[in-house]
């Protein structure tokens, strides 16, 4: 293993896809020269035990549930913001521990996730071409020549906010919020006061009587009291992941200190390209998304580049193929994996292959396909004797009207009411748990 990284200007030789193209090459020098100077924002060793964990998803000892914004926003990162995406996760997190049997590693879209691929380099409104957004990392979503131009003077407002949230989640998951016994009366807050929750009254009964259960017997332990969160986005911008990659003093190994877990997306996962070669070199556990133009042997190169010692918990396979090809599409990929002997956690994001532009203009989900796409990977992975080791979801803590269907039958017309997202559309709290009860009650037949 090399204890170097290629430089930057390595990376950009080799051509890095979906970057900004910045007017002002001193000005990013600039920004790149001061962020090599900030503290790291994760430890190494930290990354080192959620690889361990990730290690355990993927022989079935532990479930992976990673969500949050597809986008986060400098405007957005409020105490209030952060708090409620932390509490319907841990909520989730614990139906979802009880269903399993397994512990939850909890990865959230967070601290980090300020930077999003396009599928289109430009926006057009009424005639008017401007620079896509980008993400809060890269340019603003106001629709104004200004706002479009990237600046790399973001990169280090990306750095202080996900410093700022990275602490409020510490202080939160350490201090007392996410005590067991709280999340849990949050949970049968939801299934006692809203129709979309009296459904899983039965589980969440369940879940009551094995906290009393150990109330009863004097069980204490740390873990009721604190949660081990890990962060994690997507690391799409050479310039800052690169100024954020630091040899760690103990082990002399390169990682990447802006998030514990680090994907590369559909669009960057090119062999040959500058992403797959950045995220070779470091040490931190990394995913990538697989999706449904990827074949077995896409597939196969990749792990063989990325994590060519086969340890496990290194790689992650995102799977996000939609709900009307994963049944179809997943089988052969995971098979040959399989046989091969490699080692690979299996992610279900059931999000991306899933979106359409509705009636009314808005960028939207069906919460059934989102359900009907787990349901196949579950299905999927049974049939094959692997193991499916955890979903990935976009969701907000907040009462957002994003997604169609679920509990409260969310119509087209009703997104208008309250559209929040900057980029993909976000389940909002309750369609959040109801997922959560849904995909437990999947786990539990299993
Ligand atoms: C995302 O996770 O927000 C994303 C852009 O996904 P993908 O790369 O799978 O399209
Ligand atoms: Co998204």
């Amino acid at each position: 293993m090399s204890t170097t990284i290629p430089t930057l200007a390595e990376l950009h030789a080799i051509g890095a896809a979906q970057q900004p193209t910045y007017p002002d090459a001193a000005a990013v020098d600039r920004a790149v020269e001061k962020l090599r100077t900030l503290p790291p924002l994760v430890f190494a060793g930290e990354c080192d035990d959620l690889k361990a964990k990730i290690a355990a998803v993927s022989r079935g000892e532990a479930f992976l549930l990673q969500g949050g914004d597809c986008a986060e926003t400098f405007a957005g990162a409020t105490a209030d913001n952060t708090r409620n995406k932390l509490r319907v996760l841990l909520q989730m997190a614990v139906v979802l521990t009880y269903a399993a049997s397994v512990p939850v590693v909890k990865v959230g879209r967070l601290a980090g996730q300020y930077a999003k691929p396009r599928s289109s380099d430009t926006e057009t409104r009424n005639g008017v071409t401007l620079p896509a957004y980008r993400g809060d990392a890269v340019n603003g979503y106001d629709f104004t020549p200004e706002s479009r131009i990237p600046d790399p003077q973001r990169l280090l407002e990306v750095y202080h906010a996900s410093a700022s949230t990275l602490n409020l989640v510490r202080a939160f998951t350490t201090g007392g919020y996410a005590d067991l016994r709280q999340v849990h009366a949050w949970n049968s807050e939801f299934v006692r006061n809203s129709p979309a929750g009296a459904k899983y009254e039965a589980m969440a009964a369940e879940i009551d009587r094995a906290l009393t259960f150990m109330q009863a017997i004097g069980a204490d332990p740390d873990e009721f009291h604190r949660v081990d969160f890990y962060s994690s986005h997507e690391a799409l911008l050479m310039e800052y992941e690169h100024a954020m990659t630091r040899i760690d003093s103990r082990t002399e190994q390169p990682y990447n200190v802006s998030g514990h877990f680090v994907w590369i997306g559909e669009r960057t996962r090119q062999l040959d390209g500058a992403h797959v070669e950045y995220f070779r070199h470091i040490r931190n556990p990394i995913g990538c998304k697989l999706g449904p133009t990827a074949t077995a042997d896409d597939a196969l190169a990749l792990a063989q580049k990325l994590n060519p010692d086969n340890e496990p918990g290194r790689l992650t396979f995102i799977t996000r193929f939609g709900a009307g090809k994963i049944r179809d599409g997943l089988p052969g990929l995971v098979e040959k994996v399989t046989a091969e002997g490699v080692e690979v956690a299996w992610i279900c994001d059931p999000m991306h292959g899933n979106t359409f532009e509705a009636s009314t203009g808005y960028k939207t989900r069906r919460f059934e396909d989102v359900l009907d796409e787990v349901q196949g990977f579950f299905d999927v992975h049974r049939a094959l004797g692997t193991v499916p080791g955890g979903i990935l979801v976009e969701n907000t803590g907040d009462d957002v009207t994003e997604i169609i269907g679920g509990g409260e039958e969310l119509d087209e017309h009703g997104l208008a009411h309250r559209y929040e997202s900057v980029v993909d559309p976000r389940l909002n709290r309750v369609q959040s748990l109801e997922m959560a009860f849904l995909v437990a009650e999947m786990l539990r037949k299993a």
